[in-house]
């Protein structure tokens, strides 16, 4: 999309062209949103979160509508690690927009022996780790609630991979910004927040739970105050840059996001009420940036006035 405004960032090392990404699990691989929308239009790709085996993931139910939001309980079903490069990473290097892959493991080996694999693929611009999901060898612990185990993940990530490093961070913690601290001195090189809010739901003619796994992850509006918080509280605790992310629907979402400190931001359940929802973003950011004469998105960023 051409402008006559600045809107390029760098994302810790990913230098994209404009500051929509679409978030990890509600964009697929890309190609399912290839007849919807132009990808190179976008700033970059987050895909489904990657393991080293294929899952199939929770059986169903595992989505449930909620007041303004959904609650989801997939359980991070994907091709696996060996099929993404080689099944889904060549359509994705026919497009000019970065690719980011989203990685996930049981274990700390399993995120460094991932993050291995990916080096070695061609197309790539960066990793995403998502320290939100169970530590199952640990006893179902998640990694992004404990600064040691959160900064273990990360250096043996950086270890060995030349790629930028982006750890996404859990917002079903006391204090975010203590975690984004510990991965930043860790070495990651941008933190992206929020992941989902854990959540349930009941059929109270049945009582029984909505989701089959009973507890699932809320998205979309219903979170996006909690997220804007915590994008606030840890862009002033690190240097490095952050993504926003949690309920953005719109480019009025977005920019709150951006003023209060995110360098870029990601689009999830939008995607799923209109898979042109980041370009309408997009477009929306622009059109602000005209009415309030802003040549450069870097005049927004981070310029909350309180
Ligand atoms: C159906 C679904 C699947 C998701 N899968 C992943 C995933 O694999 N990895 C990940 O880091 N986040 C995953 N997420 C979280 C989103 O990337 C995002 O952080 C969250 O939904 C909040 O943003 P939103 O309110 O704009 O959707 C998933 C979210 C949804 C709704």
């Amino acid at each position: 999309m051409q402008s006559d405004f600045d809107l390029s960032v760098d994302i810790g090392g990913v230098k994209i062209k404009n500051p929509i990404i679409t978030a990890s699990g509600t964009f697929g691989y890309g190609e399912e949103y290839a007849p919807f929308l132009d990808l190179n239009a976008l700033g970059a790709i987050v895909v489904k979160g990657l393991s080293l085996e294929p899952r199939m993931g929770n059986p169903p139910p595992r989505i449930i509508e909620t007041a303004s939001g959904m609650l989801n309980a997939i359980g991070l079903q994907n091709v696996g690690v060996h099929a993404f490069i080689e099944d889904k990473l060549p359509f994705l290097r026919t497009f000019d927009v970065p690719v980011i892959a989203n990685i996930l493991g049981d274990n700390a080996e399993d995120y460094q022996r991932i993050a291995e694999l990916l080096n070695d693929a061609t197309g790539l611009h960066g990793l995403e780790v998502n320290i939100s999901c169970p530590n199952v060898s640990k006893g179902g612990i998640a990694f992004g609630s404990h600064p040691e185990m959160a900064m273990d993940v990360v250096k043996r990530v950086k270890s060995v991979t030349a790629l930028p490093v982006i750890v996404k961070l859990t917002p079903n913690v006391t204090d975010v910004a203590l975690i984004a601290e510990a991965v930043e001195a860790a070495g990651a090189n941008a933190v992206s927040l929020i992941n989902t809010i854990t959540g349930m739901s009941i059929d109270i003619e049945k009582r029984v739970p909505h989701l089959k796994n009973i507890i699932g992850g809320l998205s979309g509006p219903a979170i996006k105050p909690v997220a804007l918080r915590m994008v606030w509280q840890v862009a002033n605790r690190v240097s490095i840059p952050v993504i926003g992310i949690g309920g953005i629907m719109d480019a009025n979402d977005a920019l709150e996001f951006l003023i209060a400190g995110a360098t870029a931001v990601q689009i999830g359940t939008a995607n799923f009420i209109n898979p042109q929802a980041s370009i309408h973003i997009l477009k929306g950011i622009i059109a602000f940036m005209d009415r309030q004469q802003i040549r450069s998105v870097h005049d927004l960023i981070g310029t909350l006035q309180c």
